[in-house]
Protein backbone atom coordinates (compact mmCIF):
# COMPACT_ATOMS: atom_id res chain seq x y z
CA UNK A 1 0.00 0.00 0.00
CA UNK A 2 2.39 2.39 1.33
CA UNK A 3 4.39 1.95 -1.43
CA UNK A 4 2.13 3.79 -3.32
CA UNK A 5 2.81 7.14 -2.69
CA UNK A 6 4.35 9.56 -4.75
CA UNK A 7 7.43 11.23 -2.97
CA UNK A 8 6.97 14.55 -1.61
CA UNK A 9 9.58 17.44 -1.64
CA UNK A 10 10.43 19.18 1.81
CA UNK A 11 8.98 21.86 2.91
CA UNK A 12 11.16 24.50 1.17
CA UNK A 13 11.08 27.07 4.09
CA UNK A 14 11.86 24.28 7.20
CA UNK A 15 14.61 22.77 4.62
CA UNK A 16 16.35 25.99 5.02
CA UNK A 17 16.93 25.51 8.09
CA UNK A 18 19.21 22.03 7.25
CA UNK A 19 21.12 23.72 4.32
CA UNK A 20 22.20 26.65 6.54
CA UNK A 21 23.56 24.46 9.11
CA UNK A 22 25.21 22.82 6.87
CA UNK A 23 27.84 25.71 5.26
CA UNK A 24 30.59 26.19 7.33
CA UNK A 25 31.36 29.73 6.09
CA UNK A 26 31.61 31.93 9.47
CA UNK A 27 30.08 34.50 7.27
CA UNK A 28 27.16 33.04 6.35
CA UNK A 29 23.84 34.80 6.98
CA UNK A 30 20.64 33.22 7.75
CA UNK A 31 17.37 35.24 5.83
CA UNK A 32 15.34 31.81 5.75
CA UNK A 33 12.79 30.61 8.50
CA UNK A 34 10.73 33.03 9.81
CA UNK A 35 12.44 33.53 13.32
CA UNK A 36 13.38 36.26 15.12
CA UNK A 37 16.85 37.28 16.01
CA UNK A 38 18.52 39.49 18.01
CA UNK A 39 21.27 42.02 17.09
CA UNK A 40 24.16 39.00 17.72
CA UNK A 41 21.99 36.82 15.58
CA UNK A 42 20.38 34.77 18.73
CA UNK A 43 17.20 33.91 19.26
CA UNK A 44 16.69 33.74 23.41
CA UNK A 45 13.94 32.42 25.46
CA UNK A 46 12.06 35.34 26.34
CA UNK A 47 13.09 36.80 29.99
CA UNK A 48 9.49 36.74 30.97
CA UNK A 49 9.26 32.81 29.54
CA UNK A 50 11.88 32.00 31.66
CA UNK A 51 10.06 33.17 35.06
CA UNK A 52 6.94 31.88 33.96
CA UNK A 53 8.47 28.27 33.20
CA UNK A 54 9.94 28.56 36.98
CA UNK A 55 6.84 28.91 38.10
CA UNK A 56 4.71 26.61 36.34
CA UNK A 57 7.32 24.00 37.30
CA UNK A 58 7.60 24.53 41.17
CA UNK A 59 3.53 25.12 41.30
CA UNK A 60 2.07 22.52 38.99
CA UNK A 61 0.28 19.99 40.82
CA UNK A 62 -0.50 17.93 37.69
CA UNK A 63 -0.20 16.91 34.05
CA UNK A 64 -3.97 15.28 34.28
CA UNK A 65 -6.15 16.30 30.71
CA UNK A 66 -7.28 19.42 30.44
CA UNK A 67 -10.06 18.61 27.39
CA UNK A 68 -9.94 19.46 23.91
CA UNK A 69 -10.26 23.16 24.53
CA UNK A 70 -7.07 23.22 26.16
CA UNK A 71 -5.77 25.89 28.80
CA UNK A 72 -8.98 28.85 28.80
CA UNK A 73 -6.63 30.90 31.10
CA UNK A 74 -4.03 31.13 28.08
CA UNK A 75 -7.12 31.61 25.65
CA UNK A 76 -8.81 33.79 27.90
CA UNK A 77 -5.86 36.07 28.81
CA UNK A 78 -4.78 36.70 24.95
CA UNK A 79 -8.37 38.57 24.82
CA UNK A 80 -7.52 41.84 25.67
CA UNK A 81 -5.16 42.42 23.44
CA UNK A 82 -6.73 41.00 20.43
CA UNK A 83 -10.27 42.38 20.80
CA UNK A 84 -9.95 45.24 23.25
CA UNK A 85 -12.70 46.58 24.62
CA UNK A 86 -15.21 45.35 21.79
CA UNK A 87 -18.37 44.51 22.37
CA UNK A 88 -18.24 40.90 21.17
CA UNK A 89 -17.95 39.15 24.70
CA UNK A 90 -21.21 37.37 23.96
CA UNK A 91 -20.52 36.08 20.71
CA UNK A 92 -16.50 35.17 21.10
CA UNK A 93 -15.00 32.42 22.28
CA UNK A 94 -11.57 29.84 21.97
CA UNK A 95 -9.74 27.14 21.97
CA UNK A 96 -6.31 26.35 22.61
CA UNK A 97 -4.64 25.01 19.27
CA UNK A 98 -1.21 23.20 18.58
CA UNK A 99 0.68 26.72 17.19
CA UNK A 100 -1.19 29.21 14.84
CA UNK A 101 -1.08 25.98 11.78
CA UNK A 102 -3.68 23.92 14.13
CA UNK A 103 -5.79 27.48 14.37
CA UNK A 104 -6.12 27.48 10.70
CA UNK A 105 -6.34 23.58 9.94
CA UNK A 106 -9.02 23.77 12.93
CA UNK A 107 -10.46 27.04 10.94
CA UNK A 108 -10.97 25.61 7.63
CA UNK A 109 -11.79 22.19 8.74
CA UNK A 110 -14.69 23.59 10.66
CA UNK A 111 -15.39 25.97 7.58
CA UNK A 112 -15.32 23.12 5.41
CA UNK A 113 -18.15 21.02 7.71
CA UNK A 114 -20.45 24.10 8.03
CA UNK A 115 -20.37 24.19 3.66
CA UNK A 116 -17.64 26.36 2.51
CA UNK A 117 -15.89 25.41 -0.52
CA UNK A 118 -13.64 27.96 -1.60
CA UNK A 119 -11.00 29.91 0.41
CA UNK A 120 -10.02 33.51 -1.28
CA UNK A 121 -6.14 34.27 -1.01
CA UNK A 122 -3.96 36.96 -1.92
CA UNK A 123 -0.28 35.55 -3.00
CA UNK A 124 1.92 35.32 -2.02
CA UNK A 125 1.15 33.88 1.32
CA UNK A 126 2.80 32.22 3.97
CA UNK A 127 3.41 28.44 1.98
CA UNK A 128 1.76 26.46 4.54
CA UNK A 129 -1.61 27.97 3.46
CA UNK A 130 -2.33 26.53 0.48
CA UNK A 131 -0.64 23.33 1.82
CA UNK A 132 -3.35 23.45 4.63
CA UNK A 133 -6.39 23.91 1.87
CA UNK A 134 -4.81 21.48 -0.68
CA UNK A 135 -4.94 18.78 2.39
CA UNK A 136 -8.86 19.49 3.29
CA UNK A 137 -9.81 19.47 -0.39
CA UNK A 138 -10.56 23.57 -0.18
CA UNK A 139 -10.59 25.26 -3.99
CA UNK A 140 -8.72 28.47 -3.79
CA UNK A 141 -8.93 31.31 -5.23
CA UNK A 142 -5.83 33.67 -5.96
CA UNK A 143 -5.52 37.25 -6.67
CA UNK A 144 -2.68 39.16 -6.29
CA UNK A 145 -1.50 40.96 -2.87
CA UNK A 146 1.40 43.02 -4.14
CA UNK A 147 3.50 43.67 -7.11
CA UNK A 148 6.66 42.57 -6.13
CA UNK A 149 8.85 44.38 -8.80
CA UNK A 150 6.97 47.50 -7.69
CA UNK A 151 6.43 46.89 -4.36
CA UNK A 152 2.98 48.21 -4.45
CA UNK A 153 0.30 46.65 -2.71
CA UNK A 154 -2.59 45.75 -4.94
CA UNK A 155 -5.63 46.45 -3.01
CA UNK A 156 -7.91 45.92 -6.47
CA UNK A 157 -6.96 42.78 -5.87
CA UNK A 158 -8.92 41.67 -2.55
CA UNK A 159 -11.39 43.67 -3.80
CA UNK A 160 -12.03 42.10 -7.07
CA UNK A 161 -11.50 39.15 -5.62
CA UNK A 162 -14.30 39.66 -3.22
CA UNK A 163 -16.39 41.16 -5.81
CA UNK A 164 -15.69 37.68 -7.76
CA UNK A 165 -16.65 35.44 -4.88
CA UNK A 166 -20.00 33.54 -4.35
CA UNK A 167 -21.54 34.14 -0.53
CA UNK A 168 -20.18 31.56 1.81
CA UNK A 169 -16.59 31.18 0.17
CA UNK A 170 -13.99 32.42 3.08
CA UNK A 171 -11.36 35.16 2.66
CA UNK A 172 -7.93 34.49 4.26
CA UNK A 173 -6.55 37.97 5.68
CA UNK A 174 -2.86 38.31 7.19
CA UNK A 175 -4.03 40.23 10.45
CA UNK A 176 -0.26 41.85 10.36
CA UNK A 177 2.69 41.80 9.05
CA UNK A 178 2.02 39.96 5.72
CA UNK A 179 4.08 37.24 5.48
CA UNK A 180 5.60 36.69 2.89
CA UNK A 181 5.28 40.39 1.75
CA UNK A 182 5.60 42.58 4.90
CA UNK A 183 2.84 44.17 3.07
CA UNK A 184 -0.29 45.57 5.44
CA UNK A 185 -3.68 47.06 4.16
CA UNK A 186 -4.31 50.38 5.77
CA UNK A 187 -7.22 51.47 8.30
CA UNK A 188 -9.13 52.67 5.66
CA UNK A 189 -8.63 50.17 3.29
CA UNK A 190 -9.44 47.49 6.41
CA UNK A 191 -13.04 49.08 6.46
CA UNK A 192 -13.37 48.95 2.94
CA UNK A 193 -12.44 45.18 3.06
CA UNK A 194 -14.91 44.91 6.19
CA UNK A 195 -17.91 46.51 3.89
CA UNK A 196 -17.56 44.66 0.95
CA UNK A 197 -16.91 40.65 2.09
CA UNK A 198 -20.31 41.78 4.71
CA UNK A 199 -22.11 42.98 1.84
CA UNK A 200 -21.02 39.92 -0.15
CA UNK A 201 -21.53 37.01 2.79
CA UNK A 202 -18.01 36.22 2.46
CA UNK A 203 -16.56 34.56 5.10
CA UNK A 204 -13.06 36.49 7.14
CA UNK A 205 -10.71 34.20 8.25
CA UNK A 206 -7.98 36.32 9.65
CA UNK A 207 -4.67 34.99 10.49
CA UNK A 208 -2.37 36.94 13.60
CA UNK A 209 1.15 35.22 13.95
CA UNK A 210 2.83 38.41 13.98
CA UNK A 211 0.74 40.37 16.32
CA UNK A 212 2.70 43.43 18.15
CA UNK A 213 5.89 43.08 16.15
CA UNK A 214 4.80 45.40 13.05
CA UNK A 215 3.62 48.67 15.46
CA UNK A 216 2.62 47.67 18.77
CA UNK A 217 -0.12 45.09 20.13
CA UNK A 218 -3.12 48.31 20.12
CA UNK A 219 -1.99 49.37 15.94
CA UNK A 220 -1.32 46.20 14.74
CA UNK A 221 -4.90 44.85 15.82
CA UNK A 222 -6.65 47.58 14.11
CA UNK A 223 -7.28 45.19 10.79
CA UNK A 224 -9.04 42.49 12.52
CA UNK A 225 -11.29 45.10 14.91
CA UNK A 226 -12.38 46.63 11.97
CA UNK A 227 -13.27 43.55 10.32
CA UNK A 228 -14.61 41.97 13.45
CA UNK A 229 -16.72 44.65 14.60
CA UNK A 230 -18.51 45.49 10.80
CA UNK A 231 -18.77 41.33 9.83
CA UNK A 232 -21.65 38.71 11.10
CA UNK A 233 -19.14 35.81 11.93
CA UNK A 234 -15.78 35.45 11.24
CA UNK A 235 -12.74 32.96 12.76
CA UNK A 236 -9.43 34.31 14.10
CA UNK A 237 -5.85 32.09 14.34
CA UNK A 238 -3.69 33.17 16.66
CA UNK A 239 0.25 32.13 16.69
CA UNK A 240 2.36 32.35 20.51
CA UNK A 241 5.29 31.58 18.10
CA UNK A 242 6.51 34.76 17.53
CA UNK A 243 5.28 37.27 19.68
CA UNK A 244 6.50 35.13 23.10
CA UNK A 245 9.39 33.05 20.93
CA UNK A 246 7.58 29.82 21.54
CA UNK A 247 8.25 27.97 18.14
CA UNK A 248 9.00 24.72 18.66
CA UNK A 249 6.26 24.53 21.98
CA UNK A 250 3.08 25.23 19.28
CA UNK A 251 1.61 28.03 20.84
CA UNK A 252 -1.63 28.87 19.27
CA UNK A 253 -5.23 29.63 19.60
CA UNK A 254 -8.63 29.79 17.15
CA UNK A 255 -10.89 32.14 18.52
CA UNK A 256 -14.99 31.97 16.65
CA UNK A 257 -17.11 35.41 16.08
CA UNK A 258 -20.35 33.61 15.87
CA UNK A 259 -23.31 35.29 14.66
CA UNK A 260 -25.48 35.73 17.89
CA UNK A 261 -24.72 34.24 21.39
CA UNK A 262 -27.33 31.58 21.15
CA UNK A 263 -25.37 30.17 18.02
CA UNK A 264 -22.17 29.82 20.15
CA UNK A 265 -22.60 26.36 21.93
CA UNK A 266 -23.28 24.70 18.74
CA UNK A 267 -20.49 25.95 17.12
CA UNK A 268 -18.05 25.39 19.86
CA UNK A 269 -19.41 21.75 19.64
CA UNK A 270 -18.38 21.41 16.41
CA UNK A 271 -15.00 22.79 16.96
CA UNK A 272 -14.42 20.80 20.41
CA UNK A 273 -14.99 17.74 17.92
CA UNK A 274 -12.82 18.60 15.22
CA UNK A 275 -10.33 19.24 17.73
CA UNK A 276 -10.74 16.06 19.34
CA UNK A 277 -10.32 13.89 16.52
CA UNK A 278 -7.57 16.29 14.97
CA UNK A 279 -5.43 16.28 18.11
CA UNK A 280 -7.43 15.45 20.95
CA UNK A 281 -6.04 18.31 22.89
CA UNK A 282 -3.36 20.87 22.58
CA UNK A 283 0.27 20.47 24.00
CA UNK A 284 -0.28 22.26 27.51
CA UNK A 285 3.74 23.36 28.71
CA UNK A 286 3.72 26.17 26.56
CA UNK A 287 0.11 27.54 26.30
CA UNK A 288 0.01 27.38 30.24
CA UNK A 289 3.66 29.09 30.99
CA UNK A 290 1.92 32.27 28.31
CA UNK A 291 -0.60 32.47 30.75
CA UNK A 292 1.46 33.03 33.58
CA UNK A 293 2.63 35.95 32.28
CA UNK A 294 -0.61 37.40 31.78
CA UNK A 295 -1.99 36.80 34.87
CA UNK A 296 0.95 38.71 36.49
CA UNK A 297 1.61 42.15 36.31
CA UNK A 298 5.08 42.33 36.29
CA UNK A 299 5.69 38.98 33.75
CA UNK A 300 3.23 41.02 31.49
CA UNK A 301 5.15 43.62 31.31
CA UNK A 302 8.36 42.04 31.30
CA UNK A 303 6.81 40.50 28.01
CA UNK A 304 5.18 44.07 26.76
CA UNK A 305 8.95 45.17 27.32
CA UNK A 306 10.54 42.25 25.22
CA UNK A 307 8.09 42.45 22.48
CA UNK A 308 9.10 46.48 21.89
CA UNK A 309 12.78 45.86 21.70
CA UNK A 310 12.50 43.24 19.04
CA UNK A 311 9.91 45.96 16.68
CA UNK A 312 12.11 48.49 17.39
CA UNK A 313 15.18 46.54 16.17
CA UNK A 314 13.52 45.21 13.32
CA UNK A 315 12.73 48.66 12.42
CA UNK A 316 16.32 49.96 12.96
CA UNK A 317 16.87 47.50 10.02
CA UNK A 318 14.38 48.40 8.09
CA UNK A 319 15.54 51.78 8.18
CA UNK A 320 19.22 50.75 7.58
CA UNK A 321 18.49 48.85 4.61
CA UNK A 322 16.02 51.28 2.97
CA UNK A 323 19.16 53.63 3.46
CA UNK A 324 20.77 51.30 0.67
CA UNK A 325 18.15 52.87 -2.17
CA UNK A 326 18.09 51.44 -5.34
CA UNK A 327 20.14 48.35 -5.85
CA UNK A 328 19.65 47.04 -9.24
CA UNK A 329 16.16 46.25 -9.63
CA UNK A 330 15.77 45.97 -5.80
CA UNK A 331 14.12 49.10 -4.19
CA UNK A 332 15.04 48.64 -0.80
CA UNK A 333 13.32 51.80 0.11
CA UNK A 334 9.99 50.48 0.22
CA UNK A 335 10.91 47.87 2.95
CA UNK A 336 11.04 51.18 5.08
CA UNK A 337 7.50 51.14 5.06
CA UNK A 338 6.71 47.92 5.15
CA UNK A 339 5.83 45.68 8.62
CA UNK A 340 7.36 42.82 10.84
CA UNK A 341 9.37 39.86 10.15
CA UNK A 342 9.55 39.98 6.14
CA UNK A 343 10.25 41.47 3.10
CA UNK A 344 10.37 40.11 -0.47
CA UNK A 345 12.31 40.99 -3.28
CA UNK A 346 12.22 40.77 -7.04
CA UNK A 347 15.25 38.50 -7.51
CA UNK A 348 14.65 35.44 -9.73
CA UNK A 349 15.31 31.68 -8.73
CA UNK A 350 19.00 32.38 -10.46
CA UNK A 351 20.12 35.33 -8.41
CA UNK A 352 18.96 33.56 -5.42
CA UNK A 353 20.92 30.65 -5.92
CA UNK A 354 23.79 32.04 -6.02
CA UNK A 355 23.84 34.70 -3.00
CA UNK A 356 23.43 30.68 -1.53
CA UNK A 357 26.46 29.30 -3.47
CA UNK A 358 28.52 31.86 -3.90
CA UNK A 359 27.76 34.60 -0.86
CA UNK A 360 26.16 32.22 1.55
CA UNK A 361 23.39 34.13 1.99
CA UNK A 362 19.91 31.91 2.49
CA UNK A 363 16.41 33.08 2.09
CA UNK A 364 13.38 31.44 0.54
CA UNK A 365 13.47 30.44 -2.85
CA UNK A 366 10.55 33.14 -3.08
CA UNK A 367 12.80 35.89 -2.51
CA UNK A 368 11.32 36.39 1.22
CA UNK A 369 13.87 37.78 3.66
CA UNK A 370 13.84 37.69 7.36
CA UNK A 371 14.56 41.02 8.61
CA UNK A 372 15.59 40.22 11.70
CA UNK A 373 18.27 37.64 10.06
CA UNK A 374 20.14 41.29 9.26
CA UNK A 375 22.56 43.49 11.77
CA UNK A 376 24.59 46.24 11.46
CA UNK A 377 27.73 43.57 10.84
CA UNK A 378 26.30 41.57 7.91
CA UNK A 379 23.75 44.37 6.22
CA UNK A 380 26.38 45.75 3.59
CA UNK A 381 27.76 42.71 2.87
CA UNK A 382 23.82 41.69 2.04
CA UNK A 383 23.11 44.58 -0.17
CA UNK A 384 26.42 44.27 -1.74
CA UNK A 385 25.62 40.82 -2.95
CA UNK A 386 22.15 41.75 -3.63
CA UNK A 387 23.83 44.03 -6.32
CA UNK A 388 26.37 41.97 -7.48
CA UNK A 389 23.87 38.72 -8.43
CA UNK A 390 22.12 41.17 -10.48
CA UNK A 391 25.44 42.22 -12.65
C1 LIG B 1 7.83 31.16 8.41
O1 LIG B 1 6.98 31.64 7.65
O2 LIG B 1 9.03 31.07 8.09
C2 LIG B 1 7.42 30.68 9.77
O3 LIG B 1 6.08 30.96 10.01
C3 LIG B 1 7.79 29.27 10.02
C4 LIG B 1 6.92 28.29 9.31
O4 LIG B 1 6.28 27.49 9.99
O5 LIG B 1 6.85 28.32 8.08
Amino acid sequence: MLENLSEQPADALLALIKLYAADTNPDKIDLGVGVYRDADGGTPVFAAIKAAEKRLIETQDSKSYLGPEGDMGFVNGLVPYIFGDMAVADRLDGVQTPGGTGAVRLACDLLMASGTKKIWMGTPSWPNHAQIFKAINMEVGAFEHIDISTQTLNFEGVMNAIAQAAAGDALLLHGCCHNPTGADYSAEQWQQIADAVTAKGVFPLLDLAYHGLGHGFEEDSVGVRTIIKTVPEALLAYSCDKNFGMYRERVGALYVIAPNSSSLPKIMSNVYALARANWSMPPDHGGAAVRVILEDADLTQMWLDEVASMRARMRRVRDMLASHGKVGAVDFTAIAGQNGLFGMLPLTKEQIMMLRSEHSIYMAGSGRINIAGLTRHNIEKFAEAVRVVQK
